[in-house]
């Protein structure tokens, strides 16, 4: 009965700790077997943002991807073969950027300890590494993911679209553990890059059956974008004014109606959300910190270890 009963707790302990996915992961993973991965990724993605800042958007988007579908296993860097196609290329995709910056990351670590280190842990240390490079918070991350041996179009279909309010994000977001302050701080990551005329032109005609635009969209704010999507459907506009930096011009502008999407937008019109918005507009410290942790908490969605997964040889497919 004792042993039994002590099995049991052992045997809780084990499975809790797969369930939350953290079991095996570790902030020194790679220290004997890889001290420089790191290192080799950082100077990666340093040099590659110095030459083109607009990629660390790609890499943090990359990331967020990667881990809502299949768990962060880098199964968004999988190409599609002839029997199947890939996560890659659903039009969810939507510019997704920066494969050739984890390709070369990859390439030097694969000289350096062969086998080691997983492409799922090179996204996750490159969106770490781009949020630092562009102005943002430091964090440190666990290491120690598998790479997934699956990448099927028909998942990206768990990806939140643009149209989404405040109680369907949260709702997906619940989905995945995480709380609206979280889901809030996330969507924090807009601070950098752009929209395509695409994701947010249905807020600026036909709208519903009485508004012909979004009636939480500033109308001068409208006007703007109108004019973006005058170039055509990948026409870009910037989240916010400063597309290179991270900090919390993202907020302020949603704030001021001047939100790009309606996802951004209905965070601040949405009174479930709307305190969240204000914090971190007024302080942006508090901002960093609860991002900083909600990406941690991000790159531990349903990790793959041990034998559920593999090292990846190359990034683009499965060994
Ligand atoms: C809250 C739900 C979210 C929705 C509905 C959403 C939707 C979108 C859409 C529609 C775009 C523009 C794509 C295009 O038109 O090409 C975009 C861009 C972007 N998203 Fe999100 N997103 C969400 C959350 C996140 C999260 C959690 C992150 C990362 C932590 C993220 C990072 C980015 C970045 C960095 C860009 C700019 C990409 C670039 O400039 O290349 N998003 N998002
Ligand atoms: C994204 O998907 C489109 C098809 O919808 C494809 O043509 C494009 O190559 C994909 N982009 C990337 C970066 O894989
Ligand atoms: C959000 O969208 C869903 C689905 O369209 C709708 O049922 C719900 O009423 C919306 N919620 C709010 C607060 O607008």
């Amino acid at each position: 009965m004792g042993i039994a009963k002590l099995v049991g707790v052992i045997l809780v302990v084990i499975l809790s700790g797969m369930r939350n996915g953290a079991y095996g992961l570790s902030m020194s993973y790679y220290i004997m077997s890889c001290p420089l991965a790191d290192l080799i990724v950082k100077n990666t993605v340093n040099r590659a943002l110095r030459s083109d800042p607009t990629l660390a958007a790609g890499l943090i988007r990359m990331h967020f991807h990667d881990c809502f579908l299949q768990g962060c296993d880098a199964s968004v860097l999988i190409d599609s073969t002839k029997d199947n196609t890939a996560e890659k290329d659903s039009p969810a995709n939507l510019s997704l950027r920066g494969y050739e910056i984890i390709d070369d990351a990859k390439q030097q670590l694969e000289q350096q300890c062969p086998g080691v280190v997983s492409c799922a842990d090179i996204v996750a240390m490159a969106a770490r590494d781009a949020v630092f490079f562009a102005g943002g918070p430091v964090y440190e991350i666990p290491k120690g993911r598998k790479d997934g041996r699956i990448s099927k179009i028909e998942d990206t279909r768990n990806l939140p679209p643009p149209f989404f309010n405040t109680s369907q994000l949260i709702t997906m977001f619940a989905q995945h553990g995480f709380s609206a302050q979280e889901m809030v701080a996330l969507s924090g990551a807009h601070t950098l890059g752009v929209a395509r005329c695409s994701s947010f032109k249905f807020r600026l005609s036909n709208f519903d059956s009485t508004h012909d635009t979004d009636p939480t969209l500033d109308s001068n704010f409208a006007k703007t974008l109108s004019k973006t999507c005058s170039a055509g459907d990948n026409a870009e506009q910037t989240f916010d004014a400063t597309r290179n930096s991270f900090d919390n011009d993202y907020f302020n502008e949603l704030t001021r109606s001047f939100g790009v999407l309606f996802s951004d937008q209905t965070l601040y019109a949405s009174a479930r959300t709307r305190s969240i918005v204000n914090a971190y507009a007024m302080n942006q410290a508090r901002f960093f910190l609860d991002f900083q942790q909600a990406m941690v908490k991000m790159g531990l969605l349903d990790v793959k270890e041990g034998s559920n997964g593999e090292v990846r040889e190359n990034c683009r497919k499965v060994n």
